[in-house]
């Protein structure tokens, strides 16, 4: 039979993913978008979960607006803190496995190397905060629940970094890109990938074992922002990529302060899972596909 997995979240880049893939898979999906699973109600969310009584849940919906959090930080709090760890309960009750999303901004960007999962965290922005009370509120919860850390998200959907640089090229204007923060680009597809492959190894594995936990997932290969905006031109325009300006994070002010290296460190998913993550250009030439797909 099937793994029964629960999916909260249909429209963002992981959950579309998850359900891209899904059929390449030995799962049954049932994915609840917001209208049927709002996670600013906790309780409506893990009734979600008592009721399907599934396998394995996979949370791919979170308040993501970094710099809005900064402001709506009580709602950012229900739905990536309090929800997530109301799922997490529900999820122990009925003998569920859990996976979750978490964010390089968990961490200060101070260290000066790459994190492992166990560092000091310290959030510099709300939404990291959030995100982290989120971590806790899950592990504390549900013994069978992997917290998946990742960063800097892209996909052929949706908002992000990689749509947004492509769109500006396309209008021509004289392009500087923050050259001082650095990090691991991560395509939604291999975090899909990822989930969906070890599915089975989750449902099936019993509270402690090293699949649960903290790991960190992200593709292989440190960039900053201007580095990856010239692979994304390097990799979509040829000999068409635009000059990319440099520019320091203080020339560009936003409410949310980031972290300037928040770079993940991914060894220890890589023994545990016997799983690397591939160099993020292999993953954005996909991307860019898709994308020439679409168009
Ligand atoms: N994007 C990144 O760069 C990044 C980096 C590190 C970690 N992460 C984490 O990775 C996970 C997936 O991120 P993503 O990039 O796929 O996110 P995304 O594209 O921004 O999508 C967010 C999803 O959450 C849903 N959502 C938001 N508020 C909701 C609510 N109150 N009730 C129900 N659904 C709600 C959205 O639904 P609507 O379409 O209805 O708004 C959407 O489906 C998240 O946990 C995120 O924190 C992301």
């Amino acid at each position: 039979m099937s793994l029964r997995v629960l999916q909260f979240g249909t429209t963002g880049q992981v959950g579309l993913e998850l359900l891209r893939q899904a059929p390449a898979h030995d799962v049954a999906v049932t994915a609840l978008s917001r209208a049927q699973a709002d996670l600013a109600d906790p309780a409506a969310c893990a009734a979600g979960v008592r009721e399907l009584r599934p396998d394995l849940v996979v949370l791919a919906a979170a308040y993501t607006a970094v710099d809005l959090a900064e402001t709506e930080t009580a709602l950012a709090r229900t739905v990536n803190a309090q929800t997530p760890g109301a799922i997490a309960a529900a999820c122990a009750e009925v003998g569920a496995a859990m996976v979750t999303f978490s964010t390089d901004y968990v961490f200060a960007g101070d260290k000066g190397s790459p994190y492992v999962e166990d560092d000091p965290v310290g959030p510099p922005n709300a939404y990291g905060l959030t995100k982290l009370e989120g971590e806790r509120a899950v592990l504390a919860a549900c013994p069978r629940a992997l917290v998946l850390r990742t960063s800097w998200v892209v996909s052929a959907h949706g908002k992000n970094f990689v749509k947004t640089m492509l769109r500006l090229a396309g209008e021509g204007n004289p392009l500087n890109v923050v050259d001082d923060q650095f990090g691991r680009p991560t395509a939604a597809a291999d975090l899909a990938a990822f989930v969906l492959s070890q599915a089975p190894r989750l449902a099936a594995a019993p509270a402690g074992d090293p699949l649960f936990g903290v790991h960190h997932f992200a593709n292989a290969g440190e960039v900053s922002w201007r580095g990856f905006a010239q692979g994304v031109f390097e990799i979509a325009l040829g000999a068409q990529a635009p000059e990319v300006g440099a520019i320091a994070t203080a020339d560009r002010p936003s409410p949310a302060r980031r972290p300037l290296r928040g770079t993940l460190d991914t060894r220890r998913l890589e023994q545990v899972y016997g799983v690397t993550p591939r160099p993020w250009r292999e993953a954005l030439a996909e991307i860019v596909a898709d994308l020439k797909a679409q168009a």
